[in-house]
């Protein structure tokens, strides 16, 4: 099979999306629109993508540097024709090139990947509409040969009544696309250099234009305003969910759920409503994730209950583990197995040891917490001095009493006991029993103030 180029046209302005950004850049399951298609590209193995993009939109190669596609400017926008001209400096013949936008971002790699098989010569990729106001229309002969594409534009009367229209997604041997790309006019209806008018051109050198249709008709429906962005986003949401579902995955409601990256997921697991999963996420078998949950760059382990309105940011949970309602977990830290975080437990940067249990309204950051450790409700790392941070270690079954603040750096002592209500500034020795609060005093015959009353003063 011979090399593969894809240019992504990227130009357009996106006036009806009424934004600062340029309208590829939006974000479809959490990903600009243009990086949709650039992976999709990507998953072709192409020999050079090329991204032609408009005028104020460099943005766009700033945010897609990573990919390693070429960025042409197309300044002024005369056409889809012109579009494509400007990339072909950059691709060489002896090669194919296959043509996607932009703003079409859900097309799917097996859908290109049968036009690669399709054969040699132009491969269009054609849907049939019940409602085909706005498209080009694919014209055929009594054979049922593609002739040509007319706009809508341009049709006459009998053309407008044809239901298969051209998506604009198309495959076309370089040189060829070269050659007829040279020979294109704007003499039509809006005055454009259409990269329609290449398949005339094919079919009067005698070429078969061949055409595939996609699998759903989702994969080919382009944005232009919020309403399309968010309908796509449904679409693609509910296939996310259809996908977990058939893979045994338990969802409270598919239609409350949203994944904006990749969730992988074990054997019987159960996600509530409202939840969002952002990036790789991995949730092993029988985890439960409660109702409102935010989970990003994360992995749960097996058995791990997560209760409602949790958030679990870069983090990783051993198995086992009970975390919320309403429990934070901040980047950098890690829970071993049979860990309870409860509510209101800020934990940041820190390594939560095997079944200790931190269950009530504490922050916990730049901690080391060994195994079986007892955080008392509202303990506190005083982890910032302003300008620093310091660790905190609590070495293995020592005991925290309630609302204490450890002040790093500081080491609470293997099997430790700290009394409720101590500020701790020194290491507290292992095995011991350490306090650090003022004295308890009755204030014999003590009276509370009376409200004056008015008269009186
Ligand atoms: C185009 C097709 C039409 C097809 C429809 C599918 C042509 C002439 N017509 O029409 O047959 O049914 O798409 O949606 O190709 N773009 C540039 N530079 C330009 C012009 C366009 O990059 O100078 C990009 C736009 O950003 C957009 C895409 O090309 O992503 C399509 O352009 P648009 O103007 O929307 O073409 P349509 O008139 O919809
Ligand atoms: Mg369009």
């Amino acid at each position: 099979m011979s090399p593969l180029n894809i240019v992504i046209l990227a130009a357009g302005k996106g006036t009806r999306m009424y934004s600062d950004k340029p309208k590829v850049l939006h974000a479809l399951a959490g990903k600009p629109l243009v990086q949709h298609v650039l992976d999709c590209a990507t998953s072709l193995q192409p020999q050079q993508v090329c991204v032609v993009y408009g005028h104020g939109g460099e943005v766009v190669p700033q945010a897609m540097q990573q990919y390693g596609a070429k960025f042409v400017i197309q300044e002024p926008q005369l056409g889809t024709g012109h579009a494509v001209q400007q990339a072909m400096p950059h691709l060489a013949d002896g090669s194919k090139t296959m043509v996607l936008y932009g703003d079409v971002p859900l097309i799917q790699h097996s859908t290109l990947h049968q036009m690669q098989q399709a054969g040699e010569g132009l491969v269009l990729l054609t849907v049939n509409l019940d409602n085909p106001t706005g498209y080009g229309r694919i014209v055929r002969n009594a054979e049922g040969d593609v002739q040509c594409i007319v706009e809508q534009k341009d049709a006459n009367a009998a053309q407008l009544e044809i239901k298969e229209v051209n998506t604009g997604i198309l495959l076309a041997p370089t040189a060829k696309l070269r050659e007829w790309l040279g020979k294109l006019g704007n003499n039509n209806a809006q005055g454009e250099y259409y990269l329609t008018d290449i398949v005339a051109m094919a079919v009067q050198q005698g070429l078969l234009v061949r055409t595939v249709q996609p699998a759903q008709q989702w994969e080919v429906e382009g944005i232009n305003n919020k309403m399309q962005l968010a309908t796509l986003e449904r679409v693609w949401q509910q296939t996310t969910a259809n996908k977990l579902m058939t893979q045994g995955v338990t969802l409270a409601d598919p239609a409350r759920i949203d994944v904006r990256g990749n969730l992988v997921c074990g054997r019987d697991v159960e996600i509530d409503v409202g939840c969002i999963f952002e990036g790789d996420v991995t949730l092993g078998d029988r985890v439960r994730v409660g109702a409102y949950s935010v989970i990003r760059k994360a992995s749960i382990a097996q058995g791990t209950q997560i209760a409602p309105y949790s958030h679990i940011d870069s983090s990783e949970v051993g198995a086992n583990c009970q975390i919320g309602p309403y429990a934070r977990l901040r980047p950098g830290s890690k829970l071993h197995d049979d860990a309870h975080v409860g509510n209101f437990v800020e934990i940041k940067n820190s390594e939560i040891g095997k079944g200790s249990k931190a269950n009530h309204l504490s922050y916990v950051g730049d901690c080391t917490v060994g195994a079986r450790v007892n955080i008392g409700a509202g303990m506190i790392t005083c982890n910032y001095d302003g300008a620093n941070k310091f660790r905190t270690v609590i070495e293995d079954d020592a005991f925290i009493g309630s609302d204490t603040q450890l002040v790093a750096p500081v080491t609470v002592g293997k099997g430790a006991t700290i009394g409720a209500g101590s500020t701790i500034t020194k290491d507290a020795p292992a095995g011991e029993l350490t306090l650090a609060r003022g004295r308890q005093v009755t204030i014999p015959g003590w009276q509370r103030p009376v409200k004056k009353s008015k008269a009186a003063t």
